[in-house]
This record gives C-alpha cells, sequence and structure tokens, in this order.
C-alpha cells in the first residue's frame, strides 16, 4: 500500500480524511480468555499502533481515537492506574516513531488532571508535532464531549472579558476553542465493540459524522476490518441537510 495518496483516493474508494475511533471492548476481550481487564488494554494498545499505520498508509490525515474518558475515572483503582502506565508507555514510545515517521500527535482533553509525567509527555509530543506537516493521530485522554464544550464557552468568556474576543461568536469561532481546534470534523466514526452509543466522544465534530458500528472487540480489529468501514462510508449519501443533487 502507498503514501501516494493526495487525493484521498484509492481504486474507486474515497478514504475518509478524518477517521474517528471509540476504542471500545478491551476488557470484554481479556474476560472471554480468561484474562485481567488490563491484558485487553494492553493488547489494545498495539492495535491502535497497527490501525494508526494503516491510517497513514492509505492516505488518511487525521485519526482521532478515544482512548480515556472523563468518566472512566469511575472504574477500580487498579484498572485506571494500569492504562495510566500503559498510556505513559505507549507516549514514550510514540516518541522515538514520531520523529522517525515525522507524524503529529495531539492529546485531546483535560490535561490537568493527568500526573505530571503524563503532562510532561503530552508537552514533548506538542513540541514534536510543532515541527512536522502530514499525518496526525489524535488521542482523547481524560476527554468528554460536554467538557470540552464547557472548557472552551470558559475559555470563551475570559478572552471576552478580557477584550481578546468581540460578541460575534460563529460556529467556527466557537469551534477554535475546542481541543480539536484547526483539525476538520471527522468523516467516519468507528466503534467496535457492540455498543451503539456514542459515550460523551466529540459531541460538536460529530454532527454530520457516518456511523458505523460493528461486534468485533477493539484487540481484534485489524486493517480488514477498517477497510470493511471505509467501503461502507463510501456506500453513505452525505446530504448535511439538503437534497440529493
Ligand atoms: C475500552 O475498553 C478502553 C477504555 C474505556 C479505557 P473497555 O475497557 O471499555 O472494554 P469493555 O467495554 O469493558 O469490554
Ligand atoms: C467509551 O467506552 C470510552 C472509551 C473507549 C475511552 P466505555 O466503555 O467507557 O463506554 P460505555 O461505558 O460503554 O458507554
Ligand atoms: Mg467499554
Amino acid at each position: 500500500m502507498s503514501n501516494n495518496n493526495p487525493a484521498g483516493k484509492r481504486g474507486d474508494s474515497r478514504v475518509p480524511r478524518h477517521i474517528a475511533i471509540i476504542l471500545d471492548g478491551n476488557g470484554r476481550w481479556a474476560k472471554k480468555r480468561g484474562l485481567p481487564r488490563t491484558a485487553g488494554h494492553a493488547v489494545g494498545a498495539e492495535t491502535f499502533r497497527r490501525i494508526a499505520t494503516y491510517c497513514r498508509e492509505i492516505g488518511v490525515e487525521y485519526l482521532t481515537v478515544y482512548a480515556f474518558s472523563t468518566e472512566n475515572w469511575r472504574r477500580p483503582e487498579a484498572e485506571v492506574s494500569t492504562i495510566m502506565k500503559l498510556l505513559g508507555k505507549y507516549l514514550h514510545e510514540a516518541i522515538d516513531t514520531m520523529e522517525r515517521d515525522h507524524i503529529r500527535m495531539k492529546v485531546f482533553g483535560d490535561v490537568q488532571g493527568l500526573s505530571p509525567e503524563l503532562r510532561a509527555l503530552v508537552d514533548k509530543t506538542d513540541e514534536i508535532s510543532q515541527r512536522y506537516e502530514g499525518f496526525q493521530a489524535n488521542i482523547c485522554l481524560n476527554y468528554g464531549g460536554r467538557d470540552e464544550i464547557l472548557h472552551a464557552a470558559r475559555r470563551y468568556a475570559e478572552d471576552y472579558a478580557a477584550g481578546r474576543a468581540d460578541g460575534e461568536l460563529t460556529e467556527d469561532g466557537f469551534a477554535s476553542y475546542l481541543y480539536s481546534a484547526g483539525v476538520p470534523d471527522p468523516d467516519l466514526l468507528i466503534r467496535p465493540g457492540g455498543e451503539q452509543r456514542i459515550s460523551n466522544f466529540l459531541l460538536w465534530q460529530c454532527a454530520y459524522a457516518e456511523f458505523y458500528f460493528t461486534d468485533v472487540l477493539w484487540p481484534d480489529f485489524t486493517p480488514e476490518e477498517l477497510d470493511k468501514a471505509i467501503a461502507v462510508f463510501n456506500s453513505r449519501d452525505r446530504r448535511y441537510g439538503g437534497v440529493k443533487g
């Protein structure tokens, strides 16, 4: 598969410019094998690596994944701390890959709620991302769609009060306060793991995303599964509220 895909086309198929994925099903994957839930998170991190590489190869420009929600703190402390350790390990290893392959990687979410070690890794990935153009992976970490909108509203209000923003707030203007500022909206949202809900993911940005649900659990997700989702995406008729021309 080549990376020479400037038009985002592959054969007859259009590759979505921005794919978002809710990484769900790690715990059930592990349970089915008699393993602790955390074993599923470890395999899920490897799946992310493989799918991100594949997205880049086929010409996807942005991949945004939901890795840890503002609600996931409700899980048992031992599971949360293992997930945080895995995320730290992942970000640490990703730094080398970013430098080698000139990849941008951003974290979307409330980083103030993360440990100082994770925050330092986020600063580092931000700094490296500034040097490159091209494929961008966004990891949603301590992320909630409502939290993001509230956070943006507060920042806008602060700017307005300080005279840095006028009162003419537009959709684009508001979007520039979101964690996803500068990133186009997702075209395709994929949720593996069998649930058919949004679970507080990209509430603003998914206004016109195409949704694709599959029972495949995230650790079992493969490039072939991604191809299937893209084929379904290509069969959809996106009207954005208009009529078919
Ligand atoms: C997704 O897998 C990972 C996180 C939410 C951190 P789950 O841990 O939700 O797996 P299931 O849904 O329980 O199988
Ligand atoms: C959504 O999965 C959050 C992430 C994948 C990070 P959950 O497993 O937390 O969602 P619910 O609880 O099934 O809605
Ligand atoms: Mg789940």
